[in-house]
């Protein structure tokens, strides 16, 4: 029998998020500042470490296991990484894994993916527009994405894209991104801007744009199907009639999903993130450095951090910057 990660809620933890780097090629606005200290390197937990972390995460009944950063593609090395966690998808104790990529270095790793396993990947992308592009990305360039959906999609890769919905940004790009998305056979999910990091101080771009209003209007050009099916996150789905179409909402900043929420977050650290919008982590690298050649340390440390997990989290923008404010960077703890 798998022992199961339960938490104080009933909840089964079986979703895992790592990050495996703070740093990335680009400086999206709402997510980074523009200088940005990184980690120095041997704070972050190697290859093998977080091979050993993952393996003893999926002995303990994660199924899902999702790499984010930073940019994932950017960690020297990764595909070892990938690769090694094969073995897992093999055995069939792993049923999915998968990452969120900014999709700069697709056109290199889309096939090397696909043969570690990986079947679907999120890449964000928020506007069709070169200039604008550049502009919310700061260093990013989209001819080089475009090619990365390209070749992922070539690849065999089922691609979701995630755009942040920014107000007075890519507002008029709604219709744009469904059609462009459509016609491509590509998921969409919308991200309602979360507040985090040095965004208070971002202006121009990076305001929030309600998914109420996205889906409001959406629902003047298409009829909108309610769709039951539930991820164990944030995200919600609807249906456009007339094209099919699914079409995700992720509002984190709503506590309507807190009961199901079915996931822990890992920074590259090995710092254990139980709920996104609280402060509390278990640091599981001792754990694991201390002990090289026995797991049962680290086990103990994820069951602890686990029976920690909180009810739900507390962002509230009309407390914005007192106490539902969480000061670190999504590249921190990873989207
Ligand atoms: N609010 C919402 N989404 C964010 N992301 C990064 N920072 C924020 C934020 N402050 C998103 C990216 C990407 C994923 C990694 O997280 O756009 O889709
Ligand atoms: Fe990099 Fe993604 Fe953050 Fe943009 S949102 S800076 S691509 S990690």
């Amino acid at each position: 029998m798998t022992p199961q990660l339960i938490d104080p809620f009933a909840r089964a933890i079986t979703y895992l998020r790592v990050s495996v780097t703070d740093r990335c090629d680009f400086r999206c606005v709402y997510c980074m500042a523009e200088n940005m200290t990184f980690l120095p390197k041997k704070e972050l937990l190697t290859l093998e470490e977080l091979d050993r972390m993952c393996s003893a995460f999926i002995g303990l009944g994660v199924e899902k296991l999702r790499i984010t950063g930073g940019e994932p593609l950017v960690r020297k090395g990764i595909m070892t990484f990938f690769n090694s966690m094969t073995r897992h998808l093999e055995s069939g104790t792993l049923k999915e894994l998968t990452l969120t990529t900014n999709g700069s270095q697709l056109e290199r790793f889309a096939d090397d993916l696909y043969a570690a396993g990986v079947r679907r990947v999120n890449i964000s992308l928020d506007t069709l527009d070169e200039d604008k592009f550049a502009r919310v990305t700061r260093w990013g360039r989209l001819p080089q994405v475009l090619r990365g959906i390209d070749a992922a999609q070539r690849a065999g890769l089922r691609v979701k894209i995630n755009a942040v919905a920014l107000k007075g940004f890519n507002e008029d790009e709604l219709f744009d991104l469904v059609r462009w998305c459509a016609g491509r056979d590509m998921d969409l999910t919308f991200i309602e801007v979360m507040p985090m990091g040095d965004l208070g101080n971002e202006d121009r771009v990076g305001q929030y744009w309600s998914l109420d209003d996205v889906r409001a209007r959406l629902s003047e050009q298409y009829r909108l199907t309610d769709l039951a099916e539930r991820s164990g996150g944030p995200a919600r789905y609807v249906r456009l009639d007339e094209t099919g179409q699914k079409i995700g909402f992720i509002t984190p900043l709503s506590h309507n999903f807190c009961e199901s929420c079915n996931r822990v977050r890992m920074t590259c650290t090995g710092e254990l993130f139980m709920c996104l919008g609280q402060e509390d982590m278990a640091d599981l690298r001792p754990a694991l450095r201390n002990h090289p050649n026995d797991d049962a340390p680290l086990i103990e440390a994820i069951h602890g951090a686990i029976g920690r997990k909180p009810k739900g989290h507390d962002f509230d923008y009309s407390r914005q910057r007192a106490d539902g404010q969480v000061s670190r960077h999504m590249s921190h703890t990873g989207g």
